[in-house]
């Protein structure tokens, strides 16, 4: 295979440089790092080293291969040294002063046809480029850390990016085995943007008081399947990455509520307290495992009430087979005798609204999500209202604990957690093909391998129903008459036909 871009500089040899160092040669590339700290470089190559040495040691390589991958990487003692490169990656320092300087002393020393691209994985690929005298031989190419297992790439168009620099940039990402998708220059590319949804609704739910950040993390990895719930990935990623990232995307979208983050984790970054790395985020951590607080206990309840189901409870059919499997005495009544316990099961709308507005008792009555089907999740979750009885709390929990599948009790909020966090995945994801930062296709792809989603937010849209999801938005609304919920016209638009069509006009 012959690379397409034979000679590669990696510029900046840390966490991300060295990754990229040693997928290029691994593709066939000659590349040279060059970093300001010798020292750092020589790290880099020597960790790239050991990477394929380790390799080699389990049987995954062998000899030869790793002697000529190693003779492919070299490093560079001035950039004087990179003048045979046709390709340049820097991935240095996040500031945009210093990267600027450096493009341009690169396009000095380097003869034309060079192509130049940033890492950068926060700042405008178009203000980078300007001040160059060939913007149009620069793009974006947004890695994800560690680069050589997360196989993804953003290929970012500045305003003058040439569209052929960016086809050959996919072709090469292929080439080093990574899907490259395609984004428009917009504030945080397409992974960063679409993973906004996450994390910033889980906290404005623990801000509501909803559930603590155990419980939101539960619930979310088993009725969703996320690997890692919201405050894992805070813990991992860390605040003083992850604050600053949601800070600078809501400001570069002028302050748009959707991605408006939150007093928590400012507070939590200034008292340092920003995740595993310092032993204490969200969850404390004692020898790097984090202490994870018991789950809520199921109630001891010897009898039970007769269950009465709202008659608009969302898949209210499936509900009252759940119901029968698990030994109720289901109630068939136009309205819930005075024992019954009473279940209602909205979108997007809180407990507390539901009962009054279908004048059932709110001391007897409790809330279930039932936006994903049953059957395919591994957590019930329930909502009491302000006015719930504990004996009803206490006989819902225990019964719909009964067949051994776990179960949270949360308070009332517009669309429990998982509707309101998954509404927002799906519509800042929708909001984003009618901006056009990128197809459908790549964005779907983009999050399953750049988040590691179980499904791409469109293809979520899809399985749970368009209408469905455009529901609770529309209640979130109603409830907190917050234009953060208010659905992208793009989605409006789709929700009849599907989200993540690939033939369309829109
Ligand atoms: P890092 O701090 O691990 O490494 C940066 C390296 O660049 C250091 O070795 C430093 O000595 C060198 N450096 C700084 N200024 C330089 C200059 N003027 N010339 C040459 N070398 C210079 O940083 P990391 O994490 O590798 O990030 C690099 C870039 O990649 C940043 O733009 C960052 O935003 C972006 N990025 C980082 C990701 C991550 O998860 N760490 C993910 C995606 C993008």
């Amino acid at each position: 295979m012959t690379p397409i871009f034979n000679h590669v500089a990696v510029i900046g040899a840390g966490a991300m440089g060295r990754g990229i160092a040693q997928i290029a040669a691994q593709a066939g590339s000659q590349v040279w790092l060059y970093d300001t700290q010798a020292e750092a470089m020589q790290k880099a190559r020597d960790a790239v080293f050991q990477v394929w040495d380790t390799l080699a040691t389990k049987g995954r390589l062998d000899a030869d291969t790793v002697t000529a991958y190693k003779t492919r990487l070299h490093t560079a003692a001035i950039l004087e040294d990179l003048k045979s490169c046709n390709l340049v990656v820097e991935a240095i320092v996040e500031r945009l002063d210093i990267k600027k300087s450096l493009f341009v002393e690169l396009e000095n020393l380097l003869p034309a046809p060079v192509v130049l691209v940033t890492n950068t994985s926060s700042i405008s690929v178009t203000a980078i480029a300007a001040g160059l005298k060939r913007p149009e031989q620069f793009a974006g190419y947004h890695f994800f850390n560690p680069v050589p297992l997360m196989k993804v790439v953003e290929v970012i168009a500045g305003l003058k990016t040439n569209s052929e620099v960016c086809e050959r940039l996919t072709a090469y990402a292929k080439q080093m085995g990574h899907t490259a998708v395609q984004a428009n220059d917009t504030p945080g590319f397409i992974v960063n943007h679409a993973g906004r949804g996450y994390g910033t609704e889980a906290l404005r739910a623990v801000s509501e008081g909803v559930a603590d950040f155990a419980t939101i993390d539960r619930i979310l990895k088993d009725q969703v399947g996320f690997k890692l719930g919201p405050f894992e990935l805070f813990d991992l990623t860390a605040l003083d990455v992850s604050h600053p990232v949601m800070e600078s995307i809501y400001n570069q979208y002028y302050q748009e509520p959707r991605y408006r983050p939150s007093v928590i984790t400012a507070q939590r970054l200034a008292g340092g307290v920003v995740g595993k790395k310092v032993g204490q985020g969200f969850y404390n951590y004692v020898d790097g495992k984090a202490v994870v607080p018991a789950d809520q206990l199921v109630p001891d309840v010897k009898e039970f009430p007769p269950v009465w189901v709202s008659p608009r409870a969302s898949r209210r059919i499936e509900l009252l087979q759940l119901l029968k499997d698990l030994g109720a005495n289901i109630e068939t009544g136009a309205s819930p005798s005075p024992q019954a316990l009473t279940l209602v099961a909205p979108l997007g709308f809180d407990v507390t609204t539901v009962a009054v507005v279908e004048r059932l008792d709110p001391a007897r009555t409790i809330g279930i999500d039932m936006l994903f089907d049953d059957a395919a999740t591994k957590r019930r979750v329930l909502a009491t209202n302000p006015a719930t009885r504990s004996d009803m709390r206490d006989a819902a929990h225990a019964l719909f604990a009964k067949d051994g599948k776990a179960v949270s009790v949360i308070r009332d909020s517009g669309g429990f957690i998982t509707q309101r966090v998954v509404a927002n995945i799906v519509n800042i994801a929708s909001d984003m093909c009618q901006q056009r930062v990128c197809t459908p296709n790549d964005l779907d792809v983009a999050v399953t391998l750049g988040l590691g989603y179980p499904l791409g937010p469109l293809a979520l849209g899809d399985k749970l129903g368009p209408t469905n999801v455009l529901e609770v938005l529309f209640n979130l609304q109603t409830v907190y008459g917050d234009p953060r919920y208010r659905p992208s016209p793009w989605l409006r638009r789709r929700g009849a036909i599907g989200l993540s069509l690939l033939h369309t006009e829109d």
